[in-house]
């Protein structure tokens, strides 16, 4: 299949809101560079960290298009390929840039071959997510049997895998989550206790966490809400307790006075 010099794709040319999303039908096709392959798509995944390169929060050069990873095939190598182990044809899963198009020049370094009996739809919806899951779970905290964890957004996509990860290692997991459904939703996945922290009840989370931890508070909070959630982190995590912050879907944690 020859490789078009343009492409559909969907590009960001200022910061702002959704509005500033320009889906494209002449956008260049990029040739990989090195250490890059070229990826067609088959799915482009959709992660809350495009919205803070789309508002600025997190700073990028524009003209940009979105999305940092995806699957697809490989259909031409960039300039010095020969030592690796990718060749045209491979199915793979990447991380890196510019996934909202039909082509994306994607590291290696950052990529995997599917195997057969691996759908691109698991792949890309447990790529950046469960990679993430995996290095909070067992690198920013290391999770042990028994300790108590409370889990900020449970119901999102990194929250799905957190939940299930945290209870395969023998945690005791109190989840918040926005409405009834995702709290179900989330109980479903096999947390101890879920807390509807949008309900006028849930917001006095804080009390709750102290209640259910016989006021000892958790081991660890692992927190990507961010704004609206970090003071109360400070209330809930134990004496030598860890608070990991790792998103800002409402807004930053802002400086912190260590005081
Ligand atoms: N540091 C890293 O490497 C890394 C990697 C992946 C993800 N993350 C972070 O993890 C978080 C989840 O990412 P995701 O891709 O899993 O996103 P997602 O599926 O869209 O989930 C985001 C969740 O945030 C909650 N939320 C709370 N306040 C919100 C607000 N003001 N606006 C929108 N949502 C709000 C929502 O749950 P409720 O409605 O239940 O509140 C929603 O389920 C993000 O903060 C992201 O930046 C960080």
């Amino acid at each position: 299949m020859p490789i078009p010099s343009t492409q559909k794709a969907v590009v960001v040319e200022q910061v702002g809101g959704p509005e500033v999303l320009q889906y494209r039908t002449d956008y260049p096709v990029p040739t990989p560079g090195e250490g890059q392959v070229l990826v067609k798509n088959t799915l482009s995944g959709i992660n809350f960290i495009d919205t803070y390169f789309r508002i600025g929060l997190y700073p990028s050069p524009k003209p940009e298009v979105l999305g940092r990873e995806g699957t697809g095939v490989i259909v031409a190598l960039g300039p010095d390929l020969e030592k690796h182990d990718f060749k045209v044809g491979d199915r793979v899963v990447w991380l890196g840039n510019a996934g909202y198009a039909e082509y994306t020049a994607a590291p290696v370094a950052q990529m995997m071959k599917l195997p057969d009996g691996l759908s691109d739809v698991d792949a890309v919806g447990s790529y950046l997510s469960g990679l993430t899951a995996l290095a909070l779970t067992e690198e920013a905290y290391r999770v042990e049997p028994g300790d108590w964890v409370l889990l900020h957004a449970a119901a999102g996509s990194t929250g799905i895998l957190m939940t299930q990860i945290l209870k395969t290692l023998g945690a005791k997991v109190i989840g918040t989550a926005g409405g009834p459904e995702k709290v179900a939703f989330v109980k479903s996945l096999g947390a101890d206790h879920v807390i509807d922290y949008r309900s006028e009840a849930g917001k006095n989370w804080v009390d709750e966490v102290k209640r259910l931890t016989n006021q000892e508070g958790v081991d660890v909070v692992y927190d990507s809400v961010g704004e609206e959630t970090w003071e109360g982190d400070r209330e809930v995590a134990k004496r030598k307790g860890t608070i990991v912050w790792f998103g800002n879907a409402s807004g930053p944690v802002p400086p912190l006075p260590l005081k």
